[in-house]
């Protein structure tokens, strides 16, 4: 098999999942492998905002089209946590949604002390505008490898496309911003398993 470009062949390494050889694998590697969605977290350990802050600054190292550096970030804390459930709540209440789905939605946001909202601001143009949302994708995992690296759990997360307004009500972001991704943020206090991973479907032409 050809050996791609970055990768040393070793014989004595130890296989690991998704590697049809065995590879010594580069601390990012082990990074990208050791990350897990996971909300088994401490409620009562903050997330200091100095380390929050350090986490941010290593997600706008994503590449952009054009410098646009598309992304914004709303970092939710303590009370402010319930208030953006609520909002959806109230919401899921006016459309008459599942009155147990609606509940569930009030206290949702409390299961991590950290909560992020990712935001890319939307351009008028269709291919920036799709640009910049795979920007700001890969901003989400810098966050979550940068979190990864400092021993904290994360967990990306979609919310209803009904409750981006109140999202956004809520964040003072406005209408021209997009929703892109809610990330929970905790010091872990338990282990999630991993979820087997496909082989990648890579063709490879000479
Ligand atoms: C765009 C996006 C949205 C996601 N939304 C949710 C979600 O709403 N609820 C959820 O349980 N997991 C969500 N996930 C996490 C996936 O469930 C998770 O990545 C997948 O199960 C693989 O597990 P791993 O991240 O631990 O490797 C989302 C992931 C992405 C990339």
């Amino acid at each position: 098999m050809v050996c791609p470009a970055g990768f040393t062949r070793q014989t004595d390494s130890v296989n690991q999942p998704g590697s049809p050889e065995s590879f010594q694998m580069s601390p990012v590697e082990e990074a990208i492998r050791r990350r897990r969605t996971s909300l088994v977290v401490d409620h009562d350990r903050p997330v200091e905002p100095d380390v929050v802050n350090a986490l941010l600054a290593s997600a706008v190292w994503a590449p952009n089209h054009k410098r646009t550096w598309p992304w914004r970030f709303t970092v939710l804390t303590g009370e402010a946590r319930a208030r953006l459930g609520e909002s959806f709540a109230e919401v899921g209440r006016a459309l008459g949604m599942d009155p147990q789905k609606v509940a569930s939605q009030a206290t949702k946001y409390l299961r991590s002390p950290t909560v992020v909202l990712v935001w890319v601001t939307g351009d008028p143009d269709p291919v920036r505008r799709r640009e910049d949302r795979d920007a700001t994708a890969a901003a989400v995992q810098n966050l979550l490898l940068a979190a990864t690296g400092r021993g904290l759990a994360s967990f990306w997360a979609t919310i209803s496309d009904d409750f981006h307004a109140p999202a956004r009500r809520l964040a003072g972001v406005g209408d021209d911003h997009d929703f892109v991704a809610l990330v929970y943020l905790g010091y872990p206090i338990g282990d999630v398993p991993a979820p087997e991973r496909p082989e990648p479907q890579v063709t490879w032409l000479d």
